[in-house]
């Protein structure tokens, strides 16, 4: 227990060292001018076994410094309980920190900056079992691979050396109902590969 402990404070302080340059965000590379009033760097248990990664903060996340608080992230807190999964066990952030402007997809460039500057310490830092993409944009700006979510949504694939589960997007299935089926079975897949 002690040691669990340890390696939660060891990672915490990695985690926060890694923020720390951002902390003026305006003057970091991953600041986007627009709406972005903050960096979302990320949040949960910093020795998680399962690391979420979505496209990018909205309004709310913006305005709370916290990652998925909005409409997204009710429907994931609801997808999580359904996987029987504590919000507060796993770790949850964004390939691009900043809010872009009018909620646009992030471009190329945002998410190759997000990725290399911050996302892939992250991951390395966490070292979890499991990465869940959450959409298209986190799953192709972190692997630099043209993979369709709708085909590929559910089928484990290998990033490095962890096991990496694309899912579609909160949001898409806030506008795509008929998907939500699909949502929550893929979700429910996380602890068969655990
Ligand atoms: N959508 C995302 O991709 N990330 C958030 O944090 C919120 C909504």
């Amino acid at each position: 227990m002690v040691k669990a402990e340890n390696k939660n404070l060891e990672k915490e302080v990695l985690l926060k060292n890694l923020y720390a340059p951002h902390r003026d965000f305006k003057n970091s590379p991953l600041f986007i001018p627009g709406e972005c009033t903050s960096i979302v760097f990320g949040e949960g248990n910093p020795d998680a076994e399962i690391l979420f990664i979505g496209e990018a903060p909205g309004k709310m996340e913006d305005i709370e410094g916290r990652p998925f608080v909005g409409q997204s992230g009710r429907l994931l807190n609801r997808a999580l309980e359904f996987a029987e999964l504590k919000r507060e066990e796993v770790y949850i952030t964004n390939i691009v920190k900043c809010r872009p402007p009018n909620n646009r997809t992030p471009l190329p460039n945002e998410l190759a900056i997000g990725r290399d500057l911050l996302l892939l310490d992250q991951i390395r830092i966490i070292n979890p079992k499991i990465i869940c993409t959450l959409g298209s944009a986190a799953l192709t700006g972190l692997t630099q691979k043209g993979y369709s979510i709708t085909k590929i949504h559910g089928s484990p694939l290998t990033f490095l050396e962890y096991v990496l589960l694309p899912l579609y997007h909160p949001a898409y299935i806030l506008r795509n109902r008929r998907e939500a089926p699909n949502f929550l079975a893929d979700i429910k897949k996380i602890k068969t590969l655990l």
